[in-house]
Order: C-alpha cells, then structure tokens, then sequence
C-alpha cells in the first residue's frame, strides 16, 4: 500500500477541479486527476511537474459506469487506498445561459428540455453517486476518508428561484446524495460533505465571476482535510454552515 494520502478529483483538468489537484498536491497529497476526455494540458502537467507535484492520471467519465468501475480497480492495485474524493464534474446543462445571473428569462423552465434535465442529472448527481460506490469501499477498509460534493447555491431549496432548472435540480440532488451516504457511513471515520465553492471564474462561471479559482477552492480544500472530528452531512460556503 502507497505512503502517500491519496486524493482523487473527478473534472480535473481545468477549473476548479485543477486547482482543488493543485492546492491537495501542494499539502503532500498524490492527486489523482481524472477527466473525461484525454489528459491534462501539457501546460498543467508541466507546471506540476515544474513545482515537484505528485500526480496521477486517469481517464473517468462520471456518466460511464466501466469508467467509473476502471477507476475503483487501478486506485485499488496501484495504491490500495483512497482518503480523498472530490466530486466536482459538472455541466451547467441548461442551454443559452447568460453571463449574469440576474437574468435568468433565457434559462427559464418552460424552456428546458427533460433530455437536458436527464443528462445535467447524470453528470452532476448520478457521477457523484457511481463515483461514490467506487471509491467509499476502498476508505471503509482503512477506517478514513473525506468527500466532497460539489454543489452549489443554485441547488438551495432555502432560496430556489426560477430558471437554470436543470442545473438546480442537480445540484439539489447531489446534496441529497451528500447526507445520505454521510449518513451510511457514520461511525467509520468517512467525513461526507457538499460545498458551494461560490461565483469562480472558470469555463462555467465565466469571466465577469467574482472569485478566482484559489478563492472558489479553499472551502473545498478545508473540507477534504478535516480533522478526525470535523463535520459530516453537511452543506458549506466559506467554510460555513450554509442553508439546504
Ligand atoms: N464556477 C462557478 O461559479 C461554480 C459555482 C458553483 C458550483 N460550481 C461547480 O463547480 C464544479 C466545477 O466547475 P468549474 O466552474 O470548474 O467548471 P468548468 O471549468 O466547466 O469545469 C467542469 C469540469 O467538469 C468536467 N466534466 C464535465 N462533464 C464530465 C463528465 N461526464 N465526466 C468527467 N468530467 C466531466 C469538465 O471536463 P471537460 O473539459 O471534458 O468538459 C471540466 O473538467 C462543477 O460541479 C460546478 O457545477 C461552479
């Protein structure tokens, strides 16, 4: 079995997902960086190379079980151990959305097509959820874990509001996922979490967002590193509590 803490991060190799890889790398972590396309940009992979990061690279489609399946098996032959699992792969799914949430007429519900609303659900929560039944095995056995669902404002019941309807369903129901396996696994030193990394600018927030990407990730971060006796099941936004 590996030394080294492994952290696994689905969506990866851009975004959020790099730079969670970037700053779990930076505290000692081997990142495992899955997308679901090829690689890393050489220019990623060169910079971790450059700052003397420990990295690894898998090819996961949240959306194809034999991936996500693939995925369970090399973690488990090539370290035999997982302690960190980010499940950040998302789409935003509902089309013609502008770059300014306040208006939201474009994305409204009546213009959202169920297929749309199937395949941002099978991205954003069924990826998490397949994600999680390959990789939660894998900390059950060594007694320690710590996951983090990607969720976002958008998916608040608490302050649900019209348009993005595909987007918010999805991000309510990983949410859901989030408590339920915190909840299966009470007891067994797996902390489960979602997160709301704010408005970041990335390919899906977009330029005029008002986080960068270090601002987006450090709840994130926080929470794939808790103390034994941190939170589990529950929903945060600068490293506070936030509304379901
Ligand atoms: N940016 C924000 O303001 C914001 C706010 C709240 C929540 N979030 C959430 O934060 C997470 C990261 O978003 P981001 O802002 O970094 O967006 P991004 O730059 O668009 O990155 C999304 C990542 O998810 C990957 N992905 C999409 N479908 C996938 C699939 N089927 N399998 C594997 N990977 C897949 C993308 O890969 P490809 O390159 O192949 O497309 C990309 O790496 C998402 O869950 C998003 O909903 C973002």
């Amino acid at each position: 079995m590996s030394d080294e803490m492994v952290a696994v991060i689905t969506g990866a190799n851009r975004g959020l997902g790099l730079e969670f890889a970037r700053q779990l790398a930076g505290r000692g972590y081997r990142v495992v960086i899955t997308d679901r396309d090829d690689r890393i940009s050489d220019e990623a992979a060169a910079s971790f190379e450059r700052e003397g990061l420990a990295w690894n690279y898998e090819r996961v489609d949240v959306t194809a079980d034999s991936d996500v399946a693939r995925i369970g098996d090399a973690l488990r032959q090539n370290f035999g151990r997982a302690d960190v699992l980010i499940n950040n792969a998302g789409i935003q799914g509902d089309p013609g959305i502008p770059e300014h949430p306040e208006d939201f007429a474009i994305g409204t519900f009546f213009k959202a097509k169920p297929e749309t609303a199937l395949r941002t659900m099978n991205t954003n929560a069924l990826g998490a959820f397949r994600m999680c039944q390959a990789v939660i095995p894998l900390m059950r056995k060594r007694g320690y874990g710590r996951v983090v669902n990607i969720a976002s404002g958008m998916g608040q019941l608490a302050d649900m509001k019209g348009g993005w309807a595909c987007y918010r369903m999805s991000k309510t129901a990983i949410n859901a996922l989030t408590r339920i396996v915190a909840d299966e696994v009470k007891g067994e030193g797996i902390l489960v979490n979602s997160a709301c990394p704010g408005w970041t600018r990335t390919q899906m927030g977009g330029a005029t967002a008002t986080r960068s990407v270090e601002e987006g990730a450090d709840t994130i971060v926080w929470l794939a590193t808790l103390p034994d006796d941190g939170p589990s099941g529950g929903f945060f936004h600068d490293r506070k509590p936030y509304a379901w």
